[in-house]
């Protein structure tokens, strides 16, 4: 079948560098777009896949003013950590490229010469929050404040994360400065604003009368609620140092708006490829036939449906985007992934634990994916994905396949003989899967692609279990040969049709089946039109496992480790509290505080921090009840010197009367310790 070639300009949102990414950035954006990517490309068609860091905006100083570096350490550093991650996870960017990089600066501000010679700005004066202590305009992350739509009381200049909405740091009440915690004073400054209100009608009909109404439900219902809310012109320069400056007379120290430059990355990013192929960039964004798709999450879908649309239009040369598939967030155990709490699965730390097991991710994303509302990422799930799809259905098929032909054939691909209607039904069944898990990727439904794709593979063990040609190649050799013949085409047309969701494990399935270079670069439709897809006669390899258990103590150890994450992090982040009131000696004297040793311990029946203890104070052995049952098991206490306040009034706790107290501070790590004399001293010394 000879198809149009179709132009694709895929892009996915590039990353803030200011940490390593996560699973919510894979299952929300670059699995995603990588999937439809991988699928274009398998269809024939002409992509470009364009990503690359974000390197400029406010996060990033902050961090740099935290960590005692320069702006430009912080994004060296995570701009190497992330592109290694995507290449890890087989994420094929045509470029992964960053908006530090010169051509990126020379495509944004000639992006804005020429919006500024078109007059498509305001020029303003107007009063902005002003940091007196620190001596600095306070946009953007700069400044915290209540949102005036929702009340979220951790709002930012640019966006509260709570309502969605685009906010400029003027509108915050209360504001309060994120660098000294003062309240900010308003200072005039010139700034360029791009009047979006002025798009209005074009959004209005590009959008909400266009054909748009395809978009997904999510991403519509978001962009026609901004624009009934009605819009306003949005400033695009900045007083900061960070970042691209400002080309044009009075710009002088200004820099542009990080929602500025970042989404013209796209274009820089593609600029920088082109050059490199030897292919014309303006193909891939001013020809009226290239398709631009923008993967992003939710929080992303104004700049891409308004702002940079806006920017496109009034530019004047460019297309507009075609979709944009907007994902919803993904939760972790059920909460809010969360970069600060460290209430996350980091890619490096996923790749150490779980090495090349990059596709079971990533199929546990893409099944799980939160496409059309938030949905969470649980290690139960993601071992049940692996153990009963993955392995039970996928990896047992191919392993029975390549098992059983190896041992009757020696690996050749047997002939056929007659097909029965049940072979006839399955080939036939096997050649309709392309166009099934195509009309799901055409609407961007990656989940239940990946679910489809699995059905092939269910497909192919149910055959062989119905046919059973173990039992058959006993008595029927014609017969087994035609069922194994059947099963390699299944095996094969998955070799193909797992590519963009299962890369690596594609891959070693060709290998596996050792595809000759013709049927390796087989395409996507060749499925449906190829009646034979691996030919008699050929030979195939050995078995190798594509898949394995993964076992619960693996997953238990993965809970641990987010509780521990989270409590270290918590630990790391406490301040010291406040002094107290100031006593007098007299007052201190009265504390009688001793050595002693813990005798005995046990846990205190039907709770679960309560610990019951004998301790030896040197005056006597008494019973203390203590709090410490989730640090320590009563074994790890037993023969410990602790210090014990002896003189503390005695008081029943569940029935049991505790006399006395044990001293508790808690580790670096969360976890409580005892607070001693650095060597062994004699029991009942008092301590003062
Ligand atoms: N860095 C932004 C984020 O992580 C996304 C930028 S997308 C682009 O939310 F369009 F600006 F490139
Ligand atoms: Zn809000």
């Amino acid at each position: 079948m000879s198809q149009e070639t179709q132009r694709f300009t895929i892009t996915a949102a590039l990353p803030y560098t200011n940490g390593p990414i996560h699973i919510g950035h894979l299952a929300g954006v670059y699995v995603p777009a990588d999937i439809y990517a991988r699928y274009q490309r398998l269809l024939g068609n002409d992509v470009a896949f364009i990503c690359g860091s974000d390197e400029h905006g406010v996060p990033i100083t902050i961090k740099a003013k935290n960590e005692g570096v320069s702006p430009q350490d912080i994004v060296d550093k995570y701009h190497a950590i992330i592109k290694k991650s995507f290449e890890d996870f087989g994420i094929t960017f045509d470029n992964y490229s960053r908006t530090t990089a010169k051509i990126h600066h020379d495509t944004a501000q000639e992006f804005f010469k020429t919006l500024y010679d078109k007059n498509e700005f305001v020029e303003e004066v107007t009063e902005q929050l002003f940091d007196e202590e620190a001596n600095q305009f306070l946009a953007d992350r700069f400044v915290t404040g209540t949102c005036p739509k929702c009340g979220n009381e951790e709002a930012y200049g640019d966006q509260c994360e709570s309502c969605g909405s685009s906010l400029n740091a003027t509108d915050l009440i209360n504001p309060k400065s994120a660098i000294t915690g003062n309240v900010p004073t308003l200072k005039k400054t010139k700034h360029w604003f791009l009047p979006l209100n002025k798009h209005e009608q074009f959004l209005k009909d590009w959008i909400l009368k266009g054909h748009k109404k395809d978009w997904k439900p999510n991403v519509y219902g978001q962009v026609k609620s901004w624009i009934d809310d009605g819009l306003r012109p949005r400033a695009v320069t900045r007083d900061l140092d960070w970042g691209i400056p400002v080309p044009v007379p009075g710009g002088e120290g200004k820099v542009l708006y990080v929602w500025f430059d970042a989404p013209i990355g796209y274009i820089s990013a593609t600029k920088e490829w082109a050059a490199r192929e030897g292919k014309n960039w303006e193909d891939y964004w001013k020809d009226e036939n290239t398709k631009l798709v923008h993967f992003i999450g939710k929080d992303n879908i104004v700049f891409h449906c308004i702002i940079f649309p806006s920017m496109l239009k009034a530019e004047g040369s460019f297309i507009l985007p075609d979709n944009v598939p907007a994902n919803e967030f993904l939760n972790l155990e059920g909460n809010k992934l969360s970069t600060s709490k460290n209430w996350a699965v980091w890619l490096p730390d996923y790749l150490e634990d779980f090495p090349n097991q990059q596709d079971v991710l990533r199929y546990a994303l893409t099944a799980n994916a939160p496409e059309t509302k938030d949905n969470d990422f649980t290690w139960k799930d993601f071992q049940a994905r692996n153990n009963n799809e993955l392995v039970a259905i996928f990896g047992n098929f191919i392993n029975r396949v390549v098992v059983l032909t190896n041992k009757y054939y020696d690996g050749v691909v047997p002939e056929a003989s007659d097909f029965s209607e049940v072979d006839k039904e399955t080939l036939a069944a096997v050649k309709a899967y392309p166009s099934v898990i195509e009309s799901s990727i055409e609407r961007y439904r990656f989940r239940e692609a990946s679910q489809e794709l699995m059905n092939l593979a269910r497909l192919g063990n149910k055959y062989l279990a119905d046919e059973e040609p173990w039992k058959l190649v006993k008595t029927d050799e014609a017969r087994t040969k035609t069922i194994m013949f059947v099963a390699l085409q299944i095996a094969s047309a998955l070799a193909t049709l797992s590519e963009p969701f299962l890369p690596f494990t594609s891959e070693k399935l060709r290998n596996i089946l050792m595809l000759s270079s013709e049927e390796v670069n087989m395409q996507w439709r060749d499925i449906a039109t190829k009646d034979i897809l691996i030919a008699s006669g050929h030979q195939i390899g050995k078995g190798e496992l594509l898949f394995s258990k993964i076992e619960d103590d693996t997953i238990q150890k993965q809970l641990d480790k987010l509780e521990a994450n989270k409590k270290a992090n918590e630990a790391a982040k406490k301040q010291a509290e406040p002094q107290k009131a100031t006593i007098d000696f007299e007052d201190f004297t009265k504390l009688d505080l001793r050595v002693g040793t813990i005798l005995e311990a046990e846990k205190m029946p039907k709770t679960k921090k309560l610990l019951v203890l004998k301790v030896d104070t040197g005056i006597d052995v008494r019973t203390i009840v203590s709090g410490i049952a989730e640090s320590f098991t009563p074994e790890e206490v037993v023969g410990k010197q602790v210090t014990v306040l002896v003189n503390l009034a005695p008081r029943a706790l569940r029935g049991v009367e505790s006399q006395g107290m044990i001293l508790m501070t808690e580790s670096m790590e969360g976890k409580l310790v005892f607070v001693k004399p650095d060597t062994t001293v004699k029991n009942g010394l008092q301590i003062s």
